[in-house]
């Protein structure tokens, strides 16, 4: 018996589905017809109640039809179309006024509450258009920027890829050839001329680690097996090479940010907080700290640099809206903040669950 029921109830979901869908995508001009035909229903209703029922509530329904189905003019044409026929139905069915001037103020009231009433409707359909469509170009907005993260994050692994496998092999093998002309020029006593091809080999190994250190900070996580802690050590080892700055890295128990995703993101935080504490707040010193328990894993950057602006002067940067995107897109938190005794923190949290 409920098993019936239930199939009945079914089918009445996908019959009275299927009859919105087919009114909906019906032409204005049938959803006009349809909104007359209900209007004259109405008036026949209206005579067959008699003057004792009031039925004027009904003359709004085919006004709030064509609203949802039809044009704005459609919809005023079905307005004054409820007035005429209103007062007609009350003359026929001979309801009496003590004057002419009461009569006509009676009809001149309904069809000025019909034009409002399709007036109001309009402006609800309006509105109710509008945000819909804000809501639609939001999320337009939204995958769009997902796909810009994505897209950027692509073509940063890929130079990457290029420079560790291409440009640091092609400057690692010119070294090798250096060193071999060195000893060849040795062999035959040009001392000079071997020096020279000497600190040539020096500055093509350090032109090959700098490429490395490049490559490894534009395709951090996916190439090191040992995940985020060891990218963001290297990270640290990095900037404290590259950049005239002390750069520490401490992490406390284990991240399981580094199996996903959201590995690529913490380190992009991390790389742009770096870059921000050396480029904006000439930071002496930098640590980045990742801790972790079953349902979070949190990173934070603090320095010991100038501290955010205190007016909050605009700029032109990005950094921060990245940041704080990528944040989202975890659905983890980002906050920036500047301590009393100086530097700036800059500390994201994500959750670990559902990973
Ligand atoms: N660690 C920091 N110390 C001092 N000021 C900071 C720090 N981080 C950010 N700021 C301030 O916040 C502003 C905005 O930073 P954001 O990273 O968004 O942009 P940007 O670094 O100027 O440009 P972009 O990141 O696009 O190259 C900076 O211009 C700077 O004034
Ligand atoms: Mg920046």
């Amino acid at each position: 018996m409920a098993g019936l029921a239930g199939k009945l109830l079914s089918q009445a979901i996908v019959i009275t589905l299927g009859m919105l869908r087919f009114l909906f995508r019906q032409s204005p001009t049938l959803a006009f017809i349809e909104a007359l035909a209900l209007l004259f229903a109405i008036t026949w209703l209206d005579l067959a109640t008699g003057h004792q029922v009031s039925v004027v509530l009904f003359y709004t329904a085919p006004i709030a039809f064509a609203v949802w189905l039809c044009d704005n003019k459609s919809v005023f044409v079905i307005a004054g179309l409820a007035g005429v026929l209103w007062s007609w139905a009350d003359v026929v069915l001979g309801h009496s006024y003590s004057n002419g001037s009461v009569q006509a103020w009676e009809i001149a009231i309904r069809f000025a509450f019909f034009f409002l009433v399709g007036a109001a409707a309009i402006i609800i359909r309006e509105r109710q258009r509008a945000s819909q469509s804000r809501i639609a170009l939001l999320e337009h907005t939204q995958q769009l920027e997902k796909q810009i993260i994505e897209v950027s994050e692509y073509e940063q692994q890929r130079i990457g890829r290029d420079l560790h496998d291409g440009l640091c092999q092609f400057l690692a093998a010119i070294g090798c050839a250096t060193g071999g002309l060195k000893i060849d020029l040795e062999d035959r006593g040009l001392k000079e001329l071997a020096t020279k091809a000497c600190d040539i080999e020096k500055l093509l190994t350090q032109s090959v680690n700098q490429a490395r250190d490049l490559s490894h900070g534009l395709v951090p996580v996916q190439l090191n097996e040992a995940g985020l802690p060891a990218a963001l050590n290297e990270l640290a080892a990095t900037t404290s090479r590259l950049l005239p700055v002390t750069c520490t890295f401490e992490s406390a128990g284990e991240s399981r940010a580094g199996r996903n995703g959201k590995a690529a993101h913490l380190y992009r935080i991390a790389q742009e907080a770096i870059h921000n504490a050396t480029k904006h707040g000439n930071a002496q010193r930098i640590d980045i700290r990742l801790s972790a328990n079953p349902s979070a894993t949190s990173l934070s950057i603090s320095d010991n640099g100038v501290g955010m602006p205190k007016n909050g002067t605009a700029t032109n940067g990005v950094g921060i809206s990245i940041m704080r995107y990528r944040a989202n897109l975890m659905e983890g938190e980002l906050a920036i903040e500047s301590p009393i005794m100086g530097g700036t923190v800059v500390s994201c949290t994500v959750p670990t669950e559902g990973d």
